[in-house]
Formats: structure tokens, sequence, C-alpha cells
């Protein structure tokens, strides 16, 4: 089995990145495919949003320990968590927050995410990382370890201006690093409250210009908030809702499940 490796990013908050780790994993799962979450955000909003506790950094090994000190393939599963039927997840731990500042003086330090997740590349079919809203070290571990970005976005034009800044950051980071560029999967425009005003008309417009392509399209739903307040992915909580459906069309457009014959 070989493991896709994906990092879900955009320095710009509030974009829907762990709304679309969560549940496009959810559908990955819903499909039969083994998904392994990781949640190398602090804030912990994904481990929150499966209802999962976070890992306690003073009885536990954490995510962040891992890459700080090294660990073995034994303590690397140890970090992994079930949610539900072939869904799992590396949940979050407070001590993600000092991690950038320890990392600082680390000897290669934008390799230390791989060294973790390398150990578990034949476990899962899928892995998914939900950065936070930040170009630090810890997403240049995301952006080292994965082979694949995916980019959320939102109708806002800000994004636009927030995507150049990204593109430029991955391209200084495999320059100076040597490391191959990750492929673009696409952008996934989120949050979509139609109708749109003029102005937003323009941006959504502008964001179908840009040279990714636009792979998902998800509208502002009551039951993506509903699933998350009942833990749930949306596959698992409203798989009939028009929005789990743009879930699925998004991973089939983005090149994670094949495309399914027309009944
Ligand atoms: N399709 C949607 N329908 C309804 N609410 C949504 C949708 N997508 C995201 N949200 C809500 O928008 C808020 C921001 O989403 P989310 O936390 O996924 O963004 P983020 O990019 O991960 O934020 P951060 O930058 O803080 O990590 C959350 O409260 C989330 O539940
Ligand atoms: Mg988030």
């Amino acid at each position: 089995m070989t493991m896709t490796r994906d990092a879900l990013l955009n320095q710009k908050g509030g974009v829907a990145k762990t709304t679309t780790t969560l549940h496009l994993g959810g559908t990955l799962a819903a499909a039969g495919r083994k998904t392994l979450l990781v949640d190398l955000d602090g804030q912990g909003n994904l481990t929150t949003a499966l209802k999962l506790d976070r890992l306690n950094p003073k009885g536990e090994l954490t995510l962040a320990r891992a890459m700080l000190d090294g660990c073995d393939r034994d303590a690397a599963r140890s970090l992994v968590r079930q949610h539900s039927e072939n869904l799992w997840i590396i949940p979050s731990a407070l001590d993600l927050f000092t991690l950038p500042r320890n990392l600082y003086s680390a000897r290669s330090s934008e390799h230390r995410l791989s060294w973790v997740l390398e150990l578990l590349e034949d476990e899962f079919d899928h892995c998914l990382v939900d950065c936070r809203p930040a170009l630090e070290v810890d997403t240049d571990n995301a952006l080292t370890w994965a082979t694949d970005v995916l980019i959320p976005v939102d109708v806002d034009e800000f994004s636009i201006e927030a995507l150049e800044l990204l593109l430029g950051q991955v391209h200084t980071l495999t320059t100076e690093a040597r490391i191959e560029p990750p492929r673009y999967r696409g952008l996934v425009i989120n949050k979509i409250a139609r109708p749109f005003s003029g102005f937003h008309q323009k941006v959504y417009d502008a964001l179908h210009q840009l040279p990714l392509p636009v792979v998902g399209e998800i509208p502002l739903r009551t039951a993506v908030a509903e699933a998350k307040n009942k833990g749930l992915t949306i596959a698992q909580y409203e798989p009939k809702a028009d929005v789990a459906r743009m879930f699925r069309d998004l991973a089939v457009k983005a090149g994670y499940l094949p495309e399914t014959p027309a009944p």
C-alpha cells in the first residue's frame, strides 16, 4: 500500500482547511479507503470536530515530541487514534504551539514530520495533514513531506493575494531545501454563499482564472456545522446531503477516487 501524502494549507485563516480535511477524509473513508488525518494545529479544531481528546504532552507521546526527538514505528503508531471505520487521526496537542520555536535551531528542521509519517506509510491509503494558518517551519514540514497540496480558499479578495504568497513560499522552500516541488491538486472554494453580490462574483470569477484548477466548490451549509457538533463527517451524518455529494465530487476531481460510471 502506498499512502498518498497531502498537505491542506493556506496561511489565510478561516478558509475551511480543517473542514475540508475532515470531510474529504470522511469521504475517502466512506469509500473504503484507510485514511489518516493529522492535526498539525495546536488549536486542535480537527481533533475536537471528531470529538476526540488532544494528546497530553505530560502523559503520552505527542506528534511534536516525536518530531523533536525522533521515534520508531511503534511510537509513531502510538500517536494514532481511530475515529470510525477506515478513519484515523493523529490528534493535536498543546505542545504544537511551541513546536516552531523548538524546531528553529534543530538540524534538518523541515524534515521532522517526514521522519514520523514515513513510518506509517504502509498502513494507510491516504494521509491528509491539516496545517495551521501560517507559513512557518511546521508548515514547511508538511510541504517537505507532502507529494501533493490541496489549497482551500474562500470567496474573498485576500484569498488571491494569499495564494500568491503561498505559491512563492513553496517555491522558495523547495528551491532552498532542494526538495521535489509538490504537485498541486488545485483549489477548493469553500463557504460559497449564493446569490453572490457583484463584488463576490468578481472574486469568484478571478479564482477561476488562476493558474491552479478549481477541483471543488463547497457551499455554506448548516449540515456541515451539525456534523461537527455530532463529531461526525458529513459522509456519516448526512450522506445524501448535496454538500456530501460535493465532497465526493472533490474527491474524484482532485484525483483521490475514480470516476464512478453514471447509473
Ligand atoms: N461549508 C461550510 N458550511 C458551513 N460552515 C462552514 C463550512 N466550511 C467551514 N465552515 C465553518 O467555518 C469556520 C472556519 O472553518 P475551518 O475551521 O475549517 O477553517 P480553517 O481554514 O481551518 O481555519 P484556521 O485558519 O483557523 O485553521 C468553522 O466554524 C467551520 O465550521
Ligand atoms: Mg483549521
